[in-house]
């Protein structure tokens, strides 16, 4: 007998056997191969997810051996698979690319079944054989392939699931797909019908300042409003529960703010700090980059904020309705509607056509109770083209204030150029981004300071947010130069290793933290974003309660970055949750720091005003965390308190922590939320 034959009866006989462990029904067992399905449900960390091909479009090849079929992804990566009971087993040879050969690039190729690991690779390297796997389905109804970056954050993973198949009972039954669309599931409860009073405890302005603050509150209309204790130069309209006005005298005041419909009154303490601080709480609101990037217009931003205050988000605190980039002419784009002067010749800057009258919008927008926001560079231009600030930045200050604008995003861009010594006035020889000199202190803080003295001379507060990406740690001293706050990471997007990368990153600067300062790990990626051409955003559901639960733990600006008009209920569930955002508005103004980790939980522990604590366990891992806690003594708080689940608004039990345990259950990439009182 020919050795071929020999080898084609073994393997047969091996298929026979195996098939019998597992129970495949040889009569109707078919092969799906995974390249069948719809891969585009995939989430991944670049690129778009590939079939038959890898991440460059190439065939796949895995230490010099090729392979025709697959699946080519970019980790960090995550296909869903609905099994349907179907599926009997997968089996498939995984591995780095040769296509990065000589880069540093590590991944784990992970395979998980109902939330638990069925099959592990260990990290690989690129020049490592494929490894084969090979796992039993029987039962299992929902599977994941996940791609990590096997611990090293890298860039370079171009990663291949190669031959990658299901045998199956039936034809047509698995199905990817997209997270977002198939679960999400609302924790938040219904608003009650009888007032609540969700603004913030605390409120800043500067003496002589224009005053605006709204009563924002839930419950049915109409609903008056009142305040006891205003101090004179304000007035609060009963009707639209906005208090304008201005205060002269340096102080502190403590009001009483009322809200009354026909189902009941509420009241809330609100203090207003007349002094020389301001963003007293972290800013919320909205900001047009993550969703309209260089398309945004007047009439985009008039949208946005129509939306805020039809979707109800105003009556929970949401206030600034912010324009990032491209409100400015641009040096390069084809765009009629972008291009035109830049400045008039005394140096102040004239808007594009899509913008044309600045203080109309900002107008505009006032008279819905909201505030208005803009952006630009202290270089010659923005990260986008736009003219930035470079040599007229008092111009634009004075600008910013005429016009009425409450909030500047003051970003790094094209600076670096300047300190290059690059010439700042021929566009085609300045590249937008440059790093150079952001490291140095001295040069690092100039631009920002020129702009925070120019702001300090207006007669209007202006919230000054500063945008560097976090160099020359400027927690530390984004402070003294008037900052509010301050990015401390790169760019956001939507994807689990980019809102991880920003998460493990914050720890450094959380000790700055504190009222009127605050660290900004960028702006929330929750909803329909996509720079120009939106999308659902791709963070699973569980991973968008970790990120809402984080920026609220972290005290960082909550700027949402969706498109406002397609808000749905999921998106509003995660935005509406007043005992979550009281989290984020806590008055102390301290930021969460990681105290404990216990494989891949994180516990992140907030200290609120009364001695509360804000306590998040974050679950890293690809697996569900069920666990027994006991270690209070690791996260700095001991005695007897009340436990309540944030999320659900309910509270869940009493615990003495000396002599308690607490169970608890985390989702993968998932958060458990909870606040701890202390009892009398
Ligand atoms: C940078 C910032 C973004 C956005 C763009 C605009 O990338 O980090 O948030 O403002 O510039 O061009």
């Amino acid at each position: 007998m020919k050795e071929t034959n020999i080898l084609k009866i073994a393997a047969f006989a091996v298929y026979i056997i195996v098939s019998g462990l597992i129970g495949i029904d040889n009569a109707t067992a078919q092969t799906v191969w995974l390249d069948e399905l719809d891969l585009s449900a995939a989430t991944q960390g670049y690129g778009t997810p590939r079939k038959n091909k890898t991440v460059d479009n190439k065939t796949f090849t895995i230490a010099g051996k090729t392979y025709e079929r697959g699946f080519g992804t970019h980790s960090v990566s995550s296909l869903l698979i609905i099994l349907g009971g179907n599926a009997l087993s997968f089996s498939t040879k995984v591995g780095m690319d040769d296509e990065v050969a000589g880069h540093q690039s590590a991944s784990e190729f992970v395979v998980i079944g109902d939330g638990k690991t069925l099959w592990s690779s260990g990290v690989m390297r690129i020049g490592d054989s494929a490894r084969t796997c090979f796992v039993n389905l029987a039962g299992v109804k929902k599977l994941e392939l996940v791609v990590t970056d096997g611990g090293n954050g890298n860039y370079y993973d171009h990663a291949d699931w190669a031959n990658a198949k299901f045998e199956t009972k039936g034809t047509g039954t698995l199905k990817t797909y997209n997270p977002i669309a198939s679960e999400p599931y609302i924790l938040t409860p219904k608003e009650k019908a009888e007032p609540r009073i969700n603004s913030a405890k605390i409120f800043g302005v500067r003496p002589g300042s224009s005053f605006q603050f709204l009563v924002a509150a839930t419950g049915d209309r109409p609903m008056t409003f009142s305040a006891k204790g205003l101090p004179k130069g304000l007035k609060l309209d009963p009707q639209t529960g906005i208090i304008t006005g201005s205060l002269t005298k340096a102080g502190t005041y403590e009001v009483t703010l009322g809200a009354k419909n026909a189902k009941g009154v509420a009241e809330k303490k609100l203090r207003i700090v007349c002094g020389d601080r301001i963003a007293l709480t972290p800013p919320m609101g909205w900001n047009s980059w993550n969703c309209f990037a260089q398309e945004v217009s007047a009439d985009k931003v008039k949208r946005a904020a129509d939306a805020m205050v039809k979707s109800g988000l105003i009556n929970h605190g949401w206030t600034y309705i912010n324009i990032d980039d491209f409100w400015e002419n641009n040096r390069d784009s084809k765009d009629p509607s972008l291009r035109g002067k830049f400045r008039d010749d005394a140096g102040y800057i004239i808007p594009n056509t899509r913008f044309g009258d600045m203080k109309s919008l900002a107008d505009y927008v006032h008279n819905l109770g909201l505030k208005i926001g803009l952006y630009s560079s202290p270089g010659p231009w923005t990260c986008g083209g736009c003219v930035g600030s470079f040599g007229c930045e008092k111009q634009d200050a004075e600008s910013y204030a005429k016009w009425g604008f409450d909030y500047l995003k003051y970003d790094w861009c094209s600076y670096g150029n300047v300190i290059n010594g690059l010439p700042d006035n021929d566009p085609y020889k300045v590249s937008s981004l440059s790093y150079n000199g952001g490291n140095q202190l001295a040069t690092a803080m100039k631009p920002f300071k020129i702009m925070g003295d120019y702001l300090r001379q207006q007669p209007r507060d202006i919230v000054y947010s500063l945008c560097q990406y976090g160099m020359s740690d400027v927690w530390k001293w984004g402070d003294s130069v008037n900052g509010n706050s301050w990015r401390t990471t790169n760019d956001i997007t939507d994807t689990w290793a980019s809102v991880k990368g920003i998460v493990l990153d914050q720890d450094k600067s959380a000790a700055y933290s504190k009222p009127g300062n605050w660290n900004d790990p960028d702006m929330l990626v929750v909803g329909h974003v996509g720079w120009g051409n939106t999308h659902p955003s791709k963070l699973k559901p569980d991973e968008q309660y970790l990120h809402i639960s984080l920026w609220s733990l972290f005290a960082s600006p909550l700027l949402i970055g969706c498109d406002m008009e397609k808000i749905d209920d999921f998106t509003l569930n995660l935005l509406t949750n007043d005992e979550v955002i009281e989290v984020n508005q806590d008055p102390l103004g301290k930021s969460a720091t990681c105290l404990q980790t216990i494989r891949e939980m994180r516990i992140y522990v907030k200290e609120l005003e009364n001695k509360s604590y804000a306590v998040g366990f974050c679950n890293f891992g690809l697996e569900i965390a069920d666990l027994s806690f006991k270690d209070f003594d690791k996260l700095g708080f001991n005695g007897k308190f009340t436990v309540r689940d944030l999320w659900r608004q309910k509270d869940i039990s009493t615990i003495d922590t000396q002599k308690a345990q607490l169970g608890i259950k985390v989702p993968a990439h998932g958060v458990v939320l909870y606040k701890f009182t202390p009892r009398k």
